[in-house]
């Protein structure tokens, strides 16, 4: 074999492993996917932060526009860059890209969960009642859990959930490390956000005090809209 075709069959052969796209198959290709960003635009908080009950509007406003807004800008940008890179791409680049866009999307939607039920306003109605009763057998209980559950995360970072799932057919208490873990076939419920950038403004390291707080601040109609939305 000639050196040149010993060469080009070298190359050939090192983009064919690393799942590169020839000339060839290029020349077929349809032209690159839309973005679709219409979804990936932050959502304004939907009360006033001054009106909590000892979760401040710096420490709120703050959480909302960097770490909340700044994970669906990052959504954004990540969807563009995958969308720009999809025929073209070696595995390990759409891989790294499919991985970041998973923590900036779930970082978007879990915030949206835990600032939507913020808001200190209603009361359980008899529906939540029942269904929370139905699976922990007290009120009292599911708090103690979930409160204990999402000190489990202080010093830390995760989120402490409630969900119903449709697997168990009842609620669940359901902690989560990151962004990224969950129990699959679960609808969320309640999100609290256990990262210290949600707490550590107002609290410093007093995260009892800062689900306290939560607790008084909870948006029960939202709560029991979700609930009332399970079949
Ligand atoms: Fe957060």
């Amino acid at each position: 074999m000639e050196r040149r075709d010993f060469m080009a069959l070298s190359a050939a052969t090192l983009a064919s492993s690393l799942g590169a796209v020839t000339t060839a198959d290029t020349a077929s290709m349809p032209a690159p996917r839309a973005v679709h960003s219409e979804f990936l635009v932050p959502k304004a908080l939907p009360f006033d932060p001054k009106n909590l009950d000892g979760l401040s509007e710096k420490m709120i406003t703050s959480h909302h526009d960097n770490n909340y807004a700044g994970a669906v800008k990052r959504a954004r940008v990540i969807e563009e860059k995958i969308v720009a890179l999809a025929n073209s791409a070696n595995p390990f680049e759409v891989g790294s890209l499919k991985r970041e866009q998973m923590v900036a999307l779930n970082s978007m939607i879990l915030h949206e969960y835990y600032f939507d039920a913020l808001g200190a306003s209603g009361a359980m109605d008899a529906k939540t009642t029942e269904m929370i009763t139905a699976s922990f057998r007290t009120i009292i209980e599911w708090e103690n859990e979930f409160k204990k559950m999402a000190l489990s995360l202080s010093g830390g970072s995760g989120w402490a959930f409630l969900v119903y799932n449709e697997r168990l057919k009842r609620l669940e208490n359901v902690w989560a490390w990151d962004h990224m873990h969950a129990l699959w076939d679960s609808k969320i419920i309640l999100a609290l956000d256990m990262y210290e950038h949600s707490y550590q403004m107002d609290f410093g390291a007093n995260a009892k005090g800062y689900v306290e707080t939560f607790f008084k601040n909870i948006n029960w109609n939202v709560v029991n809209t979700r609930i009332g939305a399970i079949a």
